[in-house]
């Protein structure tokens, strides 16, 4: 088996994954997708360094390195490719570009009928004032996010229409989503650690504000998942199509949990000092499983 891993954002994660592999018996190239070329006029046109001319059965992705919008659809490209040829890649694609757009994700999410916070996604300044004009006021405020946001940035409270920032400051987009407030004065929330269908981990996140990414000083502490929880989560997994994912839940206050966000390249050093499971495991047994039993259409040029 020939096993590509893209995991050039941090050593911690990139030594997990590697360790994983390797208790399976496998040596994976580690690469880069940045290093990935495209060269036509003989053999097969994509390049993956460490495969002369051929391409891996499998690609672990840790990361995709985007950056430009450009690079990032260049790189999304290189993956179609590769799944097109028959290489098995977690996750897809297809996958990583409904989770990373907080609209696909959210349209997916409410169309299977999941609970999550109302959201409204417009193009427009002027749709977006209408908007917040009727549904926001002083302490209840809606979230603007970006688009492609992660780790907790970019994001603000919008009470009223004065408060939206330019078309621009939001490549045109603006994501919008109804405030849940916490209870009980502690700033937090959930994540779990969805691998292969099944929740495998899970941690309460405890902030110093409404927003507790580890990233912006979250604190990971453990958590016994409740059964509500853990369903909900594997149905948001299923519902935006990842193999493996890290799907934030908030309280409802009633009782209840709704999803905030799927994340399709999901960090879990935070997570892992707080439970049992073997995240890294998990995630390799489970791509491994499905390297080994997909069927291989044959597109690759000889
Ligand atoms: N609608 C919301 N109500 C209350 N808190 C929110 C809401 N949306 C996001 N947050 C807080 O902000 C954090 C980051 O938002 P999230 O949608 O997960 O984007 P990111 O991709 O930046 O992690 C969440 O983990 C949560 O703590
Ligand atoms: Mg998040």
């Amino acid at each position: 088996m020939r096993i590509a891993l893209a995991a050039d954002n941090g050593h911690w994660h990139k030594a997990r994954l590697l360790a994983a592999l390797r208790a399976q018996g496998v040596e994976p190239v580690l690469f880069s997708l940045a290093d990935v070329t495209i060269e036509t006029g003989g053999g097969e046109p994509l390049r993956v360094p460490g495969f002369d001319g051929a391409l891996p059965d499998g690609v672990l992705l840790r990361t995709i390195a985007g950056g430009t919008f450009e690079a990032t659809t260049m790189r999304l490209g290189v993956l179609h490719a590769m799944v097109a040829a028959g290489c098995t890649v977690w996750n897809s694609p297809s996958a990583i570009e409904r989770s990373v757009d907080k609209a696909a994700t959210s349209l997916l999410v409410a169309r299977a009928g999941l609970p999550t916070p109302q959201t409204w996604v417009v193009s427009t300044r002027e749709a977006a004032a209408t908007l917040v004009a009727r549904e926001a006021r002083a302490g209840a405020p809606l979230v603007l996010k970006p688009l492609f946001g992660s780790q907790g940035e970019g994001l603000a409270l919008i009470e009223r229409p004065e408060d939206l920032p330019d078309a621009e400051a939001v490549a045109r987009v603006y994501y919008l989503q109804r405030y849940v407030p916490r209870r009980d004065g502690l700033w937090r929330d959930y994540r779990v650690f969805v691998c292969d269908g099944r929740a495998i981990a899970g941690m309460i996140r405890e902030g110093d504000g409404w927003i507790t990414n580890v990233h912006r000083g979250g604190r990971p502490l453990p958590w016994a998942m409740p059964e509500a929880a853990a369903a909900l989560a594997e149905a948001a997994a299923a519902a935006v199509g990842v193999a493996y994912s890290g799907i934030d839940l908030v309280e409802d206050g009633e009782g209840g949990f709704a999803v905030l966000e799927v994340n399709s390249m999901p960090a879990w050093s935070g997570l892992q000092t707080v439970c049992e499971a073997d995240i890294a495991g998990h995630v390799v047994r489970g791509f491994l499983a499905a390297v080994r039993a997909a069927t291989r259409p044959r597109l690759v040029v000889a």
